[in-house]
């Protein structure tokens, strides 16, 4: 009995089938137990004898299963310290790192660019008055070059969000007049407009203004000129067509090739090969007196530029609505 016991106590695996040795080889009705509860029905002389040798087969038992669960136990540890080990050599995993928008980081190498060739940052709100919009930049309620800038009105018609970043040539000339002036503006404008592959109705614009006693037209144009090489190498092609803003005379707009295409032609430069990246002249007399410049004694330059269509010439942008279309696929390749 107590051999077959044992034997079968080896092919004991797991916990389980622990306990159900126990029962059947040490429990109430195992055999061991039976000799012990029918003890009385042995011979007196008889009793001792197999009484102790009961007991020894029992010690012997108990012994084992002991033996057996201190076993298990040590192999089922030793089992999860081998499943659950920790490879430190495995590589991490990446955390997400935010990063800034394109549109961000494009416009902060605008603005140290400006600011290496002399522009102090200035800026002004995206939310203002129609005064400061439009009539302070020469542009009086129904004069027809209103149609030029399709504007978000709120519920207070005098209170819109800017269609360009001139309003804030009025702020500064007020903060800085009598004094010369060279400011860089950068920020959001908005236009009520069809949105299309070139034009959004929220983007950027940095405008530049320079006010001081003989500005001239040479002066703006050696400034862009020099802004165009450092922005896109010293070999880019540009060119001035004339324009008209209300608030600058004479006016003009500066292209620059269009990279996309090579010139050859593409949807972003309505196949002219060229891409206008700015508007500008020198400012209005009318601009200027409203700023607190006496227009015989200073005069000046402004323009107004946009950094996405720059972001788009420089990175190869098929479509402006990419920029806020937060597309990670977009996003994540700057
Ligand atoms: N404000 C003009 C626009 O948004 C651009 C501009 C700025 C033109 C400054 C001339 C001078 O279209």
């Amino acid at each position: 009995f107590q051999e077959e016991a044992i034997a079968a106590l080896e092919k004991v695996k797991d916990e389980s089938s622990l306990a159900q040795w126990r029962v059947m080889h040490l429990g109430k009705s195992a055999f061991i137990s039976q000799i012990f509860t029918r003890l009385a029905e042995i011979s007196k002389e008889d009793r001792p004898k197999i009484g102790q040798a009961a007991n020894l087969v029992r010690n012997k038992l108990e012994a084992a299963i002991n033996q057996r669960t201190e076993e298990l136990k040590a192999k089922a540890l030793a089992e999860s310290l081998e499943n659950e080990k920790i490879d430190v050599t495995l590589p991490g995993r990446q955390p997400h790192p935010g990063r800034l928008h394109p549109a961000t980081q494009n416009m902060r190498e605008i603005l140290a660019v400006l600011s290496q060739i002399g522009f102090e940052i200035f800026r002004s709100p995206e939310v203002e008055s129609d005064e400061y919009n439009f009539e302070l930049l020469n542009i009086p309620a129904y004069h027809p070059a209103r149609d030029m800038w399709d504007t978000f009105y709120t519920t207070d018609p005098n209170v819109l969000l800017r269609t360009h970043t001139s309003p804030g040539q009025i702020h500064a000339m007020h903060l800085f007049a009598p004094e010369s002036i060279r400011v860089a503006l950068p920020g959001m404008c908005y236009r009520y407009e069809q949105v299309s592959a070139r034009s959004e109705i929220q983007f950027n614009q940095i405008e530049l203004l320079a006010v001081g006693k003989n500005i001239t037209f040479g002066d703006l144009k050696g400034t862009l000129q020099e802004f165009a090489f450092r922005m896109f190498g010293n070999n880019v092609r540009t060119r001035f067509r004339p324009s008209y803003f209300p608030f600058t005379e004479p006016s003009a707009e500066m292209d620059v090739e269009c990279f996309l295409c090579g010139g050859k032609g593409c949807p972003m430069c309505k196949n002219s090969g060229w891409l206008e990246i700015l508007g500008c002249g020198m400012v209005h007399p009318t601009v200027l007196r409203n700023g607190g410049y006496d227009p015989d004694v200073y005069s000046g330059y402004a323009a107004g530029m946009g950094p996405e269509r720059i972001t788009i010439l420089r990175h190869y942008v098929e479509d402006i609505r990419y920029f806020w279309g937060n597309d990670i696929r977009f996003l994540e390749q700057f």
